[in-house]
Parts: structure tokens; sequence; C-alpha cells
């Protein structure tokens, strides 16, 4: 029995995820943005399933503040975390800052994946076979890190901002594979494909709206994603094949951007400042150092 904690997990892919963990009999912990819509995602679960191990904790990911509150109640209920889907994201027609003063996209997509990695990675480095699962997407082979306008100020499109984002996953997944100071923790950047869901729907102008609901009947269901991405979470296939990008369960090439060292150093540097992260492994590392 795998403990799971998955972001977004109130609809879409992400429950889609949590519904199979918990059919699979796993401790699964969704984190959402609205309570209500998260005690409903867990009575269902637990209804369908059967399994009562499903737990809920609610944060706004645009939000550093509620990020560190949200790893902080993680660490302290779950000591060993074995898997970690980082997954929630949005797709904003409108350039929107946060309240820590970020792109909107960029602070959910990327930095919050960021930050709840460092927050829980104590607990993920506790498990003998730890995963960290960042949910990118081949939207990064149009994505550029703007390193010199980050949020895309003046200059900003729904999609320019998706891309630098989604490019942002697979440069933090493979320098976090490069760098990460425990074996037993793996790192799996995954492409869920073309996925039936309303993320084009709940940030955006009609006519965003409406190409996305074009667009998605050519998609697959959240079921047949989730279940390529529960493969990753729990098969002993994978457990040694840390640092590379998954597609329909299989390993494929990335951009040769998101590849670039020096881009995924730069933004880890650039990722650490914006969320004043001084060690990034910090406990962990000294624990496994001197274990
Ligand atoms: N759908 C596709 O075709 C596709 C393709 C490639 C990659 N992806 C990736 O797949 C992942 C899941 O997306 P999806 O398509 O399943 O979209 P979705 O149905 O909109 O799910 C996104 C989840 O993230 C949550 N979320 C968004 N902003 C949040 C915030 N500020 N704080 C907390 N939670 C927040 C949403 O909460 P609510 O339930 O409250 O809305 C939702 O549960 C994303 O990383 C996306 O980039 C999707």
């Amino acid at each position: 029995m795998k403990t799971c904690v998955i972001t977004g997990a109130t609809s879409g892919i992400g429950y889609a995820v949590a519904m199979e963990l918990a059919q699979m009999a796993h401790c699964v912990v969704l984190v959402g943005r609205h309570p209500e819509k998260g005690k409903g995602a867990v009575s269902r679960i637990r209804k369908d399933t059967g399994n009562t191990d499903i737990h809920y904790y609610n944060a706004d990911l645009c939000s550093q503040k509620e990020i560190r509150n949200l790893g902080e109640s993680i660490r302290q209920d779950f000591p060993t975390i074995d898997v970690l889907i980082n997954n929630a994201a949005q797709w904003n027609s409108r350039y929107e800052l946060s309240e820590d003063g970020i792109e909107k996209q960029f602070a959910v997509n990327h930095l919050a994946y960021f930050l709840l990695t460092h927050m829980l990675y104590s607990s993920i480095a506790s498990s003998d076979d730890g995963r960290i699962i960042n949910i990118g997407s081949d939207s990064h082979r149009y994505g550029k890190i703007n390193f010199g306008n980050l949020n895309l100020e003046n200059e900003y499109h729904g999609l320019k901002a998706y891309g630098q984002s989604k490019l942002a996953n697979l440069l933090f997944s493979y320098q976090l594979h490069r760098i990460k100071p425990h074996d037993s923790v793996s790192v799996y950047c995954v492409q869920p494909g073309l996925v039936k869901t309303d993320i084009g729907v709940k940030h955006t102008s009609w006519l965003h709206r409406l190409a996305w609901k074009l667009r998605r009947l050519g998609g697959i269901s959240c079921e047949t994603a989730a279940s390529n991405i529960t493969y990753l979470a729990t098969s002993p296939e994978v457990a040694d094949r840390s640092g590379l990008y998954w597609d329909n369960r299989k390993p494929k090439p990335s951009s040769a951007p998101s590849q670039n060292e020096a881009d995924a150093e730069r933004l880890w540097r650039k990722s650490e400042e914006l969320c004043g992260i001084e060690d990034y492994f910090g406990k962990a590392k000294e624990a496994y150092r001197y274990a």
C-alpha cells in the first residue's frame, strides 16, 4: 500500500488518477482549491471504491503561503510519502498576477510543483521507492523560458504562458533528477496526451473556450490518461527509470530546449529565489549524508 499525494485532484485527470489509485487500495491524499468540491470528491471515491483511506487538503496553489501551509500539514500527517503527483494547472486567457506578484500560469503550473516538492521532499525521501511525477505536456515544444520577463508582462498570451510553464515542468524534472541526493527517489515527467477535460473552459475568454471545446472532441478520456500516470506511480517496471519524459507508458525524447542543462540550472536558481528557498533538500540531504 502506497501513500500518494495528488494536486488538482477534484476534477479532470487528477480526479481519475485519485479514483484509480483508490481502487488499487492505496492511501490517497487529494489536494484541491474548493473545500466543497473536495468533500464531494472524497465521498464519491470512498463510495465507489470502498477505500476509506482517502484524505483531502485545501490550498490555492497560486499562493506560496498556502502551498507552504499545505506542505507543513501533509508532512506532519504523512511522514512517509511514496508518490507525489504534481498535476494541478490552469490555462488563463487573461494576464493575471498571483498575490506573490507572479503570472498565474507560471505560479501554478511551475512554481507550485517546485515549492510543493521542496516542502514534501523529506517525506518522499523516507520511502524506499519515492516517486515524483510532474504532469507536463507536448505543448512544451512551442514554449520558451523568458528569463528576462518570466511574467510575460506586456507580451502575454495564454498559449505563450502555457508553453513556458510546460517547458519549465521538463527543465525542473530533469534538473531534479540530476541533483536529488537520494537514489531511492525517482522523477518522471509525463505528457497525458489530448484529454477531454475542462482545463480550457475555466479561466478563459469565450473564444478560447470555444476553441478548446472543439479541440478536446478528439481527446482521450480522463480514465485512459490516468491509467498511464498510475502506471508510473505504481509499476515496479519503472522504479529505476528516473529522469525521463513519458508518453503512453513509454519514454520519448522531449524538445532540445528542454534538455538544455544551463537553462535548467538557471530556472532552478530563479525558482528558488522566487519561492524564497535557501536549501532545497535541506535536512533530508543531511539525514542521507550521515545515515
Ligand atoms: N487536458 C489535456 O489535454 C492536457 C494535455 C496535456 C497536459 N495536460 C496537463 O494535465 C494536468 C491536468 O489538467 P486537466 O486537463 O485535468 O485540467 P483540469 O480538469 O482543469 O484539472 C486541473 C486541476 O487543477 C486544479 N487547479 C487549477 N488551478 C488551481 C489552483 N490555483 N489551486 C489549486 N488547484 C488548482 C483544478 O481545480 P478545480 O477542480 O477546482 O478546477 C483541477 O482540479 C495539467 O498539468 C495539464 O497541464 C492536460
